[in-house]
C-alpha cells in the first residue's frame, strides 16, 4: 500500500473502524515504507539535513551525531499505531538528539551514555537552563571572563602544551575561571559547551578527524581570537535554547522552567543500565557504535581535550576515576575497547546466537588473530548491551536502531544482520529494515586502513513480543 492509500484510507471515517482490527504492526510497517514512497524514495537519507539538526544548529560537534529529523519521523511514525503515552530511551545518547525530538513531542524520555562530555551536552541540550535569563547570565560570565583576561597563567601541564598554543591557554585559563565561578550547575554547563566548541575549534589537533591528530605547523600559528569566539558560540547556543524553551512551553510541555513530561540523563554503560530505568522504554531510539571506539570512533579521543578545561564535577555524577585518565581511557572502556573480554569462553555463546558473526568469525580467525579478538571482544559486549536495552524497556516495546556495517581487514562486518539475530534469539521480532544513506560525518572515523565505515546506514525496527 502506497502512502497515499493509506491516508486515504485513514480519513475516511466508514473504513476507520475496519482499521482496528489490523495488525498494528501491519500498519507501522506500511507507514514506514509509505514515507518512502516513489515520490521520496530517499525519504529515511534525509539528504541536505545531514549534519545539522533541523533547528539550524548544534552547541558543539559531536561525533557522528544522529539526523534529527529522521529520528522526529520514526518517532512519529511510532506514535501514528501505538496509543497512549510513549517514553523514550536512548543508551547511546551522545550530545543528545533523540532526545531533543522526543521533548518537541512531549514525550517522556531518558539517555544515557559513557561519556561525561555527551551527558553534559545531552543535558544543556534538554534546555534545563532555560528558566534562567540567558542573556544577561551570558552577559556576567563575559565579563567575569574580561576580567580575569591576562590575569592567569598557561597551565603548564604535558597536554595543555602539546595540544594549545600558550596564548590560547591563557585565554582558556581565564574562561575557563570565569565558567567555574558561575553559582548554577545548568548555567556553567551550558557555558562549558560552549567552551568545548572553542576548545575544539583552538586546539593544535585536526579538524578534520575526531581523533587527536596533529595540525601542521603552519596552521597551528593561525589566527585565533578565543574571546570573540567564546562569545559568539554562546550567545548562538542562548539563541537556539531560548528558541527550544519558547516552542516548549508554546506546546504547554514546560512548568516554571521545567520539562514536566520529564526527562534524566546520566552516565552509564549500556552494558548495565541503571536499574531505576528497568522497564522504562516503550521505544529505545538509538544508534549505538559500529565498532569498537578505538578503530571505529573515537568518541573519547574527541571529547579529551575539552573535557581538560571543564570542571568534569559539572558533566555527570559519580565519574569512575579511570575514565578520564588518558586521551585512550574513554575508548578503552567502551563497548568492545578492551580485547581482554574476548575470549573463546565468551565469544562462542554469542556466535551460537548468530549465524552471521559465527561466519564473520571463522573468516577473521584465518586472516588474524588480532582482528578476530577485536571484533568479538565488541561483539560480547555489544550483545550484553542489547540485553540491558531489553531489561530497559517494557514488555511490548519497540526497538529503533540506526546501525553501519563497517569493513575489518577486508572483511564485512554485518552489524545490522548480526544485531537482528541476537533480538531474534531473544524473541524480539524484526518488523522493518530501512536503509539509508550515511551522513558524511559519520564516515570520518580514525584514520586506521584496518577499519572502515561503509556509506550506507540500516535502521531496524525491532518489536518485544511481550517476553
Ligand atoms: C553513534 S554515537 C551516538 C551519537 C548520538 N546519537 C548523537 O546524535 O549525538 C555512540 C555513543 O555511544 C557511546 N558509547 C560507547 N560505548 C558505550 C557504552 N559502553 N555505554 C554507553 N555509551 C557508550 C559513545 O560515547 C557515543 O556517544
Amino acid at each position: 500500500m502506497g502512502s497515499k492509500a493509506i491516508e486515504c484510507f485513514i480519513d475516511d471515517p466508514s473504513k476507520a473502524a475496519a482499521l482496528t482490527s489490523m495488525d498494528e504492526t501491519t500498519l507501522l510497517r506500511e507507514s514506514l515504507r509509505a514515507r518512502a514512497s516513489s515520490d521520496a524514495p530517499d525519504y529515511w537519507s534525509f539528504r541536505g539535513t545531514e549534519r545539522a539538526r533541523d533547528d539550524g544548529n548544534v552547541l558543539f560537534q559531536y561525533p557522528a551525531m544522529m539526523v534529527s529529523p529522521m529520528q522526529g519521523a520514526l518517532i512519529d511514525v511510532l506514535r501514528e499505531h501505538k496509543p497512549g503515552p510513549i517514553a523514550v530511551l536512548d543508551p547511546f545518547v551522545g550530545s543528545g538528539t533523540t532526545l531533543i525530538e522526543a521533548m518537541r513531542r512531549g514525550l517522556t524520555a531518558a539517555g544515557t551514555d559513557l561519556n561525561p562530555l555527551a551527558v553534559m551536552l545531552a543535558r544543556v541540550e534538554s534546555a534545563e537552563a532555560t528558566s534562567h535569563d540567558l542573556p544577561s547570565a551570558l552577559a556576567q560570565v563575559r565579563s567575569r571572563y574580561d576580567e580575569l583576561r591576562g590575569e592567569l597563567e598557561a597551565p603548564t601541564d604535558k597536554w595543555t602544551t602539546r595540544w594549545f598554543r600558550s596564548d590560547v591557554a591563557a585565554e582558556l585559563a581565564a574562561l575557563s575561571a570565569a565558567i567555574r565561578s558561575e553559582e548554577a550547575p545548568e548555567l556553567r554547563r551550558l557555558w562549558w559547551s560552549s567552551l568545548a566548541e572553542v576548545v575544539r575549534l583552538s586546539s593544535n589537533a585536526r579538524l578534520s578527524t575526531p581523533k587527536i591528530q596533529n595540525r601542521p605547523s603552519g596552521e597551528i600559528a593561525r589566527p585565533i581570537d578565543v574571546r570573540e569566539r567564546f562569545g559568539r558560540l554562546a550567545k548562538r547556543a542562548v539563541s537556539i535554547l531560548e528558541a527550544r524553551s519558547e516552542a516548549l512551553a508554546r506546546s504547554g510541555h514546560l512548568s516554571s522552567g521545567c520539562y514536566w513530561p520529564g526527562l534524566t540523563v546520566e552516565l552509564a554503560d549500556a552494558r548495565s543500565l541503571p536499574s531505576s530505568l528497568a522497564g522504562f522504554a516503550d521505544v529505545v531510539l538509538t544508534s549505538p557504535p559500529y565498532g569498537d571506539n578505538h578503530t571505529t570512533m573515537p568518541y573519547g579521543q574527541a571529547s579529551f581535550l575539552p573535557l581538560l578545561w571543564i570542571d568534569v564535577r559539572d558533566t555527570a555524577e559519580n565519574i569512575p576515576g579511570e575514565l578520564l585518565e588518558s586521551s585512550r581511557s574513554l575508548d578503552t572502556l567502551s563497548l568492545g575497547g578492551s580485547r581482554l573480554t574476548a575470549t573463546s569462553d565468551a565469544i562462542d555463546p554469542i556466535v551460537a546466537r548468530s549465524p552471521s558473526l559465527a561466519r564473520l568469525m571463522r573468516r577473521l580467525e584465518k586472516h588474524s588473530h588480532e582482528a578476530w579478538q577485536r571484533v568479538g571482544a565488541f561483539f560480547v559486549d555489544y550483545a550484553t548491551a542489547c540485553d540491558s536495552m531489553l531489561a530497559s524497556s517494557k514488555p511490548d516495546a519497540h526497538l529503533m536502531l540506526t546501525l553501519g556495517d563497517r569493513t575489518v581487514r577486508g572483511e564485512h562486518v554485518p552489524t545490522a544482520s548480526v544485531t537482528e539475530e541476537l533480538f531474534a534469539s531473544r524473541g524480539v521480532r524484526l518488523l522493518e529494515t530501512l536503509h539509508r544513506a550515511i551522513p558524511r560525518n559519520k564516515r570520518i572515523a580514525s584514520r586506521n586502513e584496518s577499519s572502515k565505515t561503509i556509506g550506507s546506514e540500516t535502521v531496524l525496527i525491532l518489536k518485544r513480543e511481550g517476553n
